[in-house]
């Protein structure tokens, strides 16, 4: 229950009334506090169950070129709501989400310069979310930011799942440790990347960050609905736990361009003593706005396979399709350039894979290095990185159009930028023309080095309204997107669903660098995923890459645990990742890869530990099926399967897809073992998981 009380506080023989605000959750378990300080500076703080979540936190703005913004308020207004609603997704982990929250609103107004901003608090059964509000008003009308103040202020020396803070990529192994092990640990945390960097110069995390307290509480900081602003990473002080805002800068060093008449994103605390709530919120996407588009009927979950693993086994295939550089993308008639003879897009390969596709029902072919550039993705000297509407010479664009839709399955576009952003954006529209002239309806989009010729960064407000803007974009031509190197997802994709799904993370491609912990998929969805579906790309059968030749990458998990992936990652848009002649050897293991749903009315999450395990079950949307992932870190373990989500009172016939009893991800990740078992919601299984390795269940009524 919320309630309102009059503080009386005497400073240096000053006396002046602070107003302090509570508020708590739906079912009472989680309770906020807002007040001004003797600074009359504004401060939240957050407890649940009577633990403390987050101290006395401050908020506010330091404004350029050097006004605080964050203290010597005054309180002008108040007021309190309530809502509870349930909406519809147009995909998603569940066909329905109840949005159940109460709000406070708070007005404020700054005492000598009259400047004012608004707090909007919602507070739901498993999180709190905030965001800051600029009225139009008379006195501040532009204005750019050194800095948000915003602090959560965290209660002890928690576990920490992080990354380290960096402005261009998120594409780190995830470590875990004590918050006060942060400053030992990061400089080998940022070495782990491999992808374009600039580290941030202070002590700083990324978000989503996942922390467990020693009391047994899982806390979840992260922010929501991240439109023209920048991304938010936290700065650490490992003595005290106070961990602040750190927005990230455009290439001038500004965090921001504010003009009044805005919101910023809201930040998002998601706390449980139940690991399983943090899997489960749907926090995020309720902070966000609804769905703009309005007939979303072309929007549609994908399975896909494609011409892109080969390009990461060292097996020799390529994206380019000749060695000849001093290439004028628009002048260079690549039909007179020698070829290489490696070039992996070319019209036969494709057609091995559309027909593979459409043999076993797959939706569509992603097709990679496709388009004329590749010769030099550096291309440091042209003025067009590459063209998203000249194909190459051996890539028959209007065959393949024919051959795929005579075989019922899509191509998937991909449009490398190379982050030549403005390059892309004069292409853009020609391209989306494009690909509507040739059958195509969602692209890969990627954003590979640093931002061409800005210097902005991946996670500056300027990249943000970029991605934005391509979504907003591409959902008139009716496209779907799947952007890689983008700045990590924030649930906007409720708001557009044509955002299928993103990277922002390390996937699976790092396997083929040796880069995947065995841990790492057991903490993603408590990190990464919390803003959003991944496009993680799973399913490798053949995990010994040395098999082809020039790679001694071994894949960090076994087979079945790659099954077990595609319940676990939750996407509506899922790859088989291997060359289809591995899935031609493991026929049966394969079946679950073509069972699989990719769209779901339930989803139930049994087991949960990050950095350990993870048990998902989900009901297939609009089918009587449901499919149960179950993983494991580097130990091996025994997961409890607990049926009795499956509707009572009926038989069921479950496929068990287990580590074989040799199974390890190092030495024998191949040995599987398919059984088949007749089940009710009754039925509790005990399934044993190797090191690095999974469980996958299909099970249909009988
Ligand atoms: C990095 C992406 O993550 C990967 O999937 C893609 O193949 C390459 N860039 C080339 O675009
Ligand atoms: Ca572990």
């Amino acid at each position: 229950m919320k309630k309102r009380a009059l503080l009386f506080i005497e400073l240096l023989g000053l006396s002046f009334s602070v107003m302090a605000q509570t508020m708590s959750s739906p079912d009472g378990n989680l309770s906020m506090d807002f007040h001004l300080t003797a600074d009359k500076a504004p401060v939240y703080s957050l407890t649940y169950k009577g633990k403390t979540v987050i101290k006395e936190s401050r908020m506010g703005f330091l404004v350029r070129p050097s006004y605080d913004f964050s203290k010597n308020f005054r309180i002008i207004e108040t007021k309190e709501d309530a809502s509870d609603t349930t909406w519809n997704t147009v995909w998603g982990q569940n066909s329905e989400v109840r949005d159940n929250h109460k709000e406070l609103f708070v007005a404020l107004e700054q005492e000598k310069t009259g400047w004012k901003f608004n707090i909007r608090f919602r507070i739901f059964d498993d999180g709190l979310g905030f965001r800051y509000e600029f009225p139009v008003q008379k006195e501040l009308r532009h204005f750019s930011l050194n800095e948000e103040v915003t602090e959560f202020h965290l209660a002890g020396n928690h576990k920490a799942f992080w990354i380290p803070a960096d402005y261009d990529t998120n594409e780190f192994q995830i470590t875990t440790s004590k918050l006060s092990e942060v400053p030992s640990l990061i400089d080998e945390a940022r070495n782990e990347a491999l992808a374009c960097k600039s580290p941030t110069p202070n002590l700083a995390v990324q978000t989503p960050l996942m922390l467990k307290s020693e009391d047994g509480l899982y806390i979840n900081i992260h922010e929501a609905a991240l439109v023209n602003y920048p991304a938010m990473h936290l700065n650490l002080d490992a003595e005290t736990f106070l961990m602040s805002a750190h927005l990230t800068p455009d290439k001038n060093g500004v965090k921001g361009y504010i003009q009044t008449g805005s919101v910023t994103p809201w930040r998002t605390i998601i706390v449980s003593d139940d690991a399983r709530d943090i899997l489960a919120s749907n926090l995020i996407i309720n902070l966000n706005e609804p769905c703009k588009i309005e007939d979303t009927s072309w929007i549609k979950p994908t399975k896909y396979v494609g011409v892109w693993w080969e390009y990461f086994t060292g097996g020799g295939s390529t994206w380019s399709y000749t060695d000849c550089q001093d290439i004028v993308i628009g002048k260079t008639d690549y039909t007179k350039l020698k070829p290489h003879g490696h070039h992996g897009a070319n019209t036969s390969h494709v057609k091995e894979y559309i027909d593979f596709a459409s043999k076993h029902g797959f939706d569509a072919v992603l097709v990679e290095g496709w388009n004329e550039g590749w010769e030099d993705n550096y291309a440091y000297a042209k003025e067009y990185m590459y063209s998203f509407t000249k194909p190459y010479p051996d890539f028959d664009v209007k065959e393949l159009q024919n051959y795929a839709s005579s075989k019922g399955v899509k191509i998937i576009m991909h449009h490398e930028t190379t982050s030549s952003v403005i390059d892309y954006e004069r292409q853009m529209h020609d391209a989306f023309r494009f690909m509507k002239e040739y059958g195509y309806d969602a692209v890969k989009t990627g954003y590979v080095g640093p931002i061409i010729p800005r210097s902005e960064h991946h996670d500056g407000q300027w990249m943000v309204n970029h991605y934005n803007r391509v979504v907003e974009e591409a959902a008139k031509y009716k496209i779907m997107i799947n952007s890689h190197e983008a700045v990590r997802p924030t649930g906007m994709y409720r708001t557009y669903p044509n955002w299928i799904a993103q990277e922002s993370a390390r996937g699976t491609e790092f396997e083929s660098f040796n880069g995947i912990r065995q841990d790492h998929q057991t903490i993603l969805p408590f990190t990464r995923l919390m803003g959003g579906p991944m496009d993680y790309t799973p399913g490798i059968f053949e995990g010994d890459l040395s098999v082809y030749g020039n790679n001694k990458a071994k894949v960090g998990t076994t087979l079945v645990k790659q099954l077990a992936l595609y319940v676990t990652m939750y996407s509506p848009l899922q790859m088989a990742a291997d060359l289809y002649q591995n899935y031609e050897k493991h026929m049966d293991a394969f079946q679950f890869i073509k069972d699989v749903a990719v769209d779901w009315d339930n989803t139930y999450i049994l087991e949960a530990e990050p950095g350990d395990y993870i048990t998902i079950a989900r009901k297939a949307r609009g089918k009587n099926e449901w499919f149960i992932g179950g993983i494991t870190d580097e130990n091996s373990r025994e997961a409890t399967i607990n049926l009795d989500f499956l509707p009572k009172g009926k038989k069921y016939q479950a496929t068990i897809y287990a580590d074989g009893k040799k199974a390890d991800w190092k030495n024998n990740p191949k040995d599987y073992v398919i059984s088949t078992k007749k089940v009710s919601s009754k039925t509790v299984l005990k399934q044993k998981l190797a090191a690095g390795g999974g469980v996958a269940i299909s099970i249909k009524e009988l």
